[in-house]
Order: C-alpha cells, then structure tokens, then sequence
C-alpha cells in the first residue's frame, strides 16, 4: 500500500490547502464517492397483518404485509431513486423450536419474494437474509442442546435447517442468499445444497465478521428476535477479536462465497479497512446497522448534529474504509440527496 514519503530538506513546504479552496476542487480531489447502486436497503415483511405498521425503533421504517401493493410500491420508490438492491428480513406469526417458517414455500420471505418478482420481475436485486432467530420460539440463530456445559447451539444441526432455509428461498426467487448465525461452515453448506438442486447461479453473501455487538437492538425489536436465554456470544465474535475476521473471511472465500462482509460497520471501520487490504478481489459488504442508525436519528432530533450532513459523513466513512456495498436503512434518504446533488462536504 501507499508509503509515506518524507520531503527532503529544501523541498518547497507543502501547501495541502491549495486543492481545498473551493467545493469544485474539493469535488475534483475527492477519493471516496457514493452511489445510490452501492446502498442495499433491509426490508421487512411480516406475516399476518393487513396493514403496514411503523417499527419500531427504526424511524421511517415499517414491516410490510408480504404481499402487499405497499411493499411493492416501497421498493419500487427507491429503485426509482436509485438503490437496485434490497435485503429481506421476515417475521412469522408463529414460532418454534426449529423455526420452520424460515423454509415454508409459503413463509413471509418466500410469499413477499414470490410477489415482488411477479410484480416487478427480475429488475431490483434481492438478498434475503437466512437465519431463524426471528423464527424460533428461543430467539438464537441456531438448534438448542443440552451439553456438559448446559445449553448450547447445535451446529451441524442447525446446518441441516440452513440447508432447506437456502433452497426454499431461491425456489422463491432470491438472487442472494446472505447467510447471518455465524455457524461454522455455513457457506459451504448452503452453496452445496443450492448447486445440488440447480441453483449454481444464486449467489451468496456470507455475514463473515459479524460481532457479538450491542448495536443490534433496534433491530432485534423490529423482528421479535431477541435470545429468550443466553446471549449470542458463542457463535458471533468477539468485538475485542481482529485478525479472526480473516480466518473467517478467508473460510468463507474457500467455502464458496461471492460476497463478504463486515458488521456492524462503524464501529468497525478498522475492519472493514483490513478486510479489503486483505482480500481487494472479494466485493466487501459492510452493513451498517440498527443502532447506529438510530444513533444519528438520535443526534439530529437532539440537534447534536446536521442529520443529513451526519448521515453522508458515516456512509462515506464506511465507503472511504473499503466497503463496495453499503447495507444500510438510510439507502432511500442518501440516494434522494445524491440525487438532487446535496454535498456537505
Ligand atoms: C441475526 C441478525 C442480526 C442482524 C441482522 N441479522 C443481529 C442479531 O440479532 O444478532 C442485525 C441487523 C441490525 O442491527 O440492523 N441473524
């Protein structure tokens, strides 16, 4: 990568200035740049309601009915402004131990994916998220088991569930699959049993490095999904952890992933910095979560900061880290004021 380059002495002093002097020069200068086709906008589909309803903690978000005019008409108003991808979160109206309405023909994801493509055919790109803790009766990724040390996550097991999770939403149209538990040899699992039943064109995005982080709540109040026991901590890692992300991206890579990713994205730039130094061949998501964006909501209502100006500062942080593909709630919001040219910088 780039060295530091000493001016000897009597080399003319440096004037960095000169090319900040006007908005035009800094524009022209400009290293890092958004695009509304790199931002990935999560949606949310949930089973059993007629209407859409706020979620909460997440503001100007809602979870949709999964077949419904209004979750094609949200979808359709961010292609509009151009973000081309999305990411499928669903949240069943019933739980349980195996959490199988992740891999019902007719569970939340499949029936919205199923709709979307029927009105909207093959244009907007869309990844569903495959996991069951919004599934399950106990909130974790995986299979629960009694071991020596009490409870513990199954995961060769809960592979086996992963596995029919990953066909079921390709058979509804799924473009990618983006596997999050964090279990051992997900991938792997997931791209063999998509090849074995044709699907060697589904791709797959690998929640590699994803952290135990407390940035998720929001989140996991908008999909019902935290853990009733325990905690996360023996399968997602620990934030305090910097070189296993390599150990996890590189698995990954091996075990057949198109795409990796960092997570949360923020508080992870150092990471995601890593990651791309490390593997700049692999497009690098980094999904810029629940509480972070409740963060900057927070900031701008308390008048802390600007929300706009604040909002594109982190998204172009996490870009200027090495993320090709931004996964974040503020994907509608930035692409309208990329559009109409705002520029805080
Ligand atoms: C877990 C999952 C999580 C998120 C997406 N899928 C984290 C968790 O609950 O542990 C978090 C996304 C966010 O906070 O925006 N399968």
């Amino acid at each position: 990568m780039a060295r530091l380059i000493v001016a000897t002495p009597g080399f003319p002093r440096d004037r960095p200035r000169r090319l900040r002097a006007s908005r035009a020069l800094r524009d022209l200068v400009a290293e890092a740049r958004l695009d509304p086709s790199m931002l990935m906008l999560p949606v949310f589909v949930r089973e059993g309601i007629t209407r859409p309803e706020d979620a909460p903690g997440l503001e100007g978000h809602k979870r949709y009915p999964p077949e419904s005019r209004e979750l094609v008409e949200f979808i359709q108003e961010a292609m509009d402004l151009g973000v081309k991808s999305f990411l499928l979160f669903g949240i069943p109206s019933v739980k349980d131990e195996t959490g199988s309405r992740a891999y019902a023909r007719d569970g939340p994801v499949q029936a919205a994916l199923r709709h979307i493509r029927r009105e909207l055919g093959w244009e907007p790109v869309v990844a569903t998220d495959l996991c069951i803790c919004g599934y399950t009766s106990h909130g974790h990724c995986g299979i629960p088991r009694q071991g020596r040390r009490g409870a513990y996550i199954d995961n060769d097991e809960t592979l086996k569930v992963y596995r029919r999770i990953a066909v079921s939403q390709a058979e509804a149209g799924a473009d990618i699959i983006a596997p999050s538990g964090m279990m051992d040899g997900q991938v792997a699992a997931i791209r063999e049993a998509l090849d074995g039943e044709g699907f060697s064109d589904v791709a797959i995005m690998a929640y590699s490095a994803k952290y135990a982080s407390s940035f998720y709540g929001p989140f996991r109040s908008v999909m019902d999904s935290a853990p009733r026991f325990g905690d996360r901590r023996s399968y997602q890692m620990d934030p305090r952890r910097r070189l296993e992300a390599l150990r996890e991206v590189y698995n990954d890579l091996a075990e057949g992933a198109d795409i990796v990713m960092v997570k949360p994205a923020l508080a992870y730039l150092d990471m995601i910095s890593l990651v791309k130094e490390s593997f700049p061949y692999a497009p690098l998501a980094a999904y810029n979560v629940s509480g972070e964006y409740a963060l900057v909501k927070l900031a701008a209502r308390e008048g802390i900061a600007e929300g706009a100006a604040l909002m594109m500062e982190v998204l172009t942080a996490i870009r200027r880290a090495g993320a090709d593909i931004i996964i974040t709630y503020h994907a509608v919001e930035a692409a309208r004021l990329l559009r109409e040219g705002f520029n805080p910088f």
